[in-house]
C-alpha cells in the first residue's frame, strides 16, 4: 500500500515549515486520499497519467481539483468523494440520465459513472472546438485533464477575473456557448462565472458533467436558466445584455425534442 505522503504533495513537503500547516495538510490527505483513491493515483502514475500530485488548487464537500505533474508539464486531477454527498447537490436531470447509461446500484459505481461522464462530455466537447480542459484519462473516481493555467498558478474563475473588456468578453461566452450548443449539442446546466475559467482572454467551461443532450426534455429550460445567469452577471459588470438576445446568439432556437412529425 503506498503512503500518501509518498503521492501527493512532493513539493508542498519540502516547504513543511511549521506544524499547523503541516497538520492542515495531513488532514486534506486523510479526508480525499482514502485508501482507495490512493490506490487509484497510484495506478495513474503507473499508467503514466501524471507523475505526482503537487498541491490542492480547489477543495469542496463533492471532491476537489489538485494541480499534478506529468514530465514537465502540468495536469489538473478531479478527485470526487466517495461519499453520498456528492450526489446531494445533483439536479434530478442528471442522475437520471446517469441511471439510464449505466446500470450501476451504488454510490461508488454512481460516482465512476459520473466521472467517465465528465471525460466523455469534456472529450465531446473537445471535439467540437469549445474551450474546456482536454481529457487525458479517468479512472474510477479520479478524472485527469488539461491544467488551465501556469507556473504561477490555475487561471481564475470568471468569478474572480479582472476583465477590462467587456463587449470581448460577451462574444466569448457567445462564441464557447454556441459551439457547445450547436456543434457539440450539449448543453451545460451548471455555467455560472464560477464554472468559467478566464485564461489568455478565453472563456474556459469547467464542471461539465452535468450537462445534457441538447435535444434532452429538461435542455431548453436549462439553457435558458444558464444564460440569464449570465446576462445578469454581465448586465451586473456594466454590459447590458439581453437574455432573449443571448439566447438566440447561442443557438437557444435549436435546443429542445425534435419537433413530432404526423
Ligand atoms: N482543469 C482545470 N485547471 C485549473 N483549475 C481548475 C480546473 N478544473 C477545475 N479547476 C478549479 O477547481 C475548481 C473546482 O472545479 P469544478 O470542476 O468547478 O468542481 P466543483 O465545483 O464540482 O468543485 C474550479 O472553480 C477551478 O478553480
Ligand atoms: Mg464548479
Amino acid at each position: 500500500m503506498p503512503r500518501a505522503e509518498d503521492l501527493v504533495f512532493p513539493r508542498q513537503r519540502e516547504r513543511f515549515e511549521d506544524r499547523r500547516k503541516e497538520g492542515h495538510q495531513r488532514k486534506l490527505l486523510d479526508e480525499f486520499f482514502d485508501h482507495g483513491t490512493l490506490l487509484t493515483v497510484s495506478r495513474l502514475i503507473n499508467r503514466g497519467l501524471i507523475d505526482s500530485v503537487d498541491f490542492p488548487v480547489s477543495t469542496g464537500k463533492e471532491g476537489g481539483v489538485f494541480r499534478a505533474s506529468k514530465g514537465g508539464e502540468f495536469r489538473a486531477v478531479k478527485i470526487y468523494r466517495v461519499g453520498n454527498t456528492t450526489f446531494r447537490r445533483l439536479p434530478a436531470h442528471a442522475l437520471e440520465e446517469l441511471r439510464r447509461e449505466s446500470s450501476v446500484r451504488n454510490f461508488g459505481g454512481l460516482i465512476y459513472a459520473w466521472t467517465r461522464r465528465e471525460h466523455t462530455i469534456l472529450g465531446r466537447l473537445h471535439d467540437a472546438n469549445v474551450r474546456a480542459p482536454i481529457p487525458f484519462g479517468h479512472l474510477r473516481n479520479v478524472l485527469v485533464m488539461e491544467f488551465v493555467g501556469n507556473a504561477d498558478g490555475a487561471a481564475p474563475r470568471l468569478q474572480d477575473a479582472a476583465v477590462d473588456d467587456l463587449d470581448a468578453l460577451y462574444r466569448e461566452l457567445v462564441t464557447q456557448i454556441g459551439r457547445m450548443v450547436r456543434d457539440a449539442h450539449l448543453v451545460h446546466g451548471d455555467l455560472s462565472p464560477y464554472n468559467v475559467l478566464w485564461y489568455r482572454d478565453q472563456a474556459v467551461l469547467i464542471d461539465v458533467a452535468q450537462s445534457v443532450d441538447w435535444r434532452h426534455p429538461a435542455a431548453p429550460e436549462l439553457l435558458r436558466r444558464d444564460i440569464t445567469n449570465f446576462a445578469k452577471y454581465l448586465t451586473r459588470l456594466g454590459r447590458e445584455v439581453e437574455p432573449a438576445e443571448f439566447l438566440r446568439a447561442v443557438g437557444g432556437d435549436e435546443v429542445g425534442p425534435p419537433a413530432e412529425v404526423d
